[in-house]
């Protein structure tokens, strides 16, 4: 951080500065994702500034999601979840590659008619049998997201194949999705979401409804998430056509 403090150092949005600094340590990875930063004590002394500001750009950074503070313990980079959105990969399968151990609790798991607004959103005839999965999914003991899915039994006739899994229960049954249109909108998280995900109510977060299709066309799930802002990034790669 020396370089960027010192080019300047009278100028007073010094905090400004360094947190720029650190958010550039944090992209290069100088410092691991759960890997701590050097005190505020140590960073006031070795850059020649005041602990006031040190704690202010710390602050920012916590505010921004790239920092977790534990209280007596010091000041951490937080591990986010990069996930690329352009792929269509499965929860099990993102947290898996990033040697994370993703598990299910589920709240209900069954199968009965689909409801006229499913039926509308999976344009699918009134009356059609679909499996329904609600679970909170989580990294270990952390929970990260709430999914509601809605599948056609014709897919998945049997909702206890599933074991933590909705990917692999499809590919099994050769109905793995192929095709997923997927829309992804800021909210603030309910009490009652906030609550399953170990954050306070109001919380950010990012709700997505993933519609999912087989190569033929027909529709294999019908999900909507909602994931914990504080630590999930969903990256996209752009092309120009
Ligand atoms: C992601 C998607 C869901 C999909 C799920 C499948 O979380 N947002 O739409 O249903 O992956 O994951 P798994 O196979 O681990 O159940």
């Amino acid at each position: 951080y020396r370089r960027l403090c010192d080019e300047s150092p009278s100028q007073p949005l010094v905090y400004l500065r360094l947190r720029q600094a650190i958010r550039n340590v944090i992209d290069r990875r100088e410092i691991e994702p759960g890997h701590a930063l050097p005190s505020e004590r140590e960073l006031a002394q070795s850059l020649g500034i005041s602990r006031v500001t040190v704690r202010k750009a710390l602050a920012g950074l916590v505010e921004e999601g790239l920092l977790t503070q534990r209280h007596g313990a010091g000041t951490f980079v937080a591990e986010r979840i990069v996930k690329p959105i352009s792929r269509l990969t499965s929860f099990t399968e993102d947290l898996r590659a990033r040697g994370l151990n993703p598990r299910s609790e589920f709240f209900e798991r069954g199968i009965g008619e689909v409801t006229p607004e499913e039926a509308m959103a999976m344009n699918l005839s009134p009356g059609t049998a679909v499996v329904r999965l609600h679970r909170v999914r989580y990294a270990g003991d952390e929970p990260l997201a709430i999914e509601r899915s809605v599948v056609p039994a014709s897919a998945l006739p049997d909702p206890s194949l599933v074991r933590d899994s909705l990917y692999e229960a499809l590919e099994a049954r050769g109905c793995r999705p192929r095709r997923a249109l997927q829309r992804l909108r800021a909210v603030l998280l309910t009490a009652q979401h906030a609550h399953l995900l170990h954050v306070s109510p109001g919380s950010a977060g990012l709700a997505i409804e993933r519609r999912s299709f087989l190569d033929d066309g027909r529709i294999v799930e019908f999900t909507s998430s909602w994931y914990r802002g504080d630590v999930y990034d969903f990256v996209a790669e752009l092309h120009a056509e």
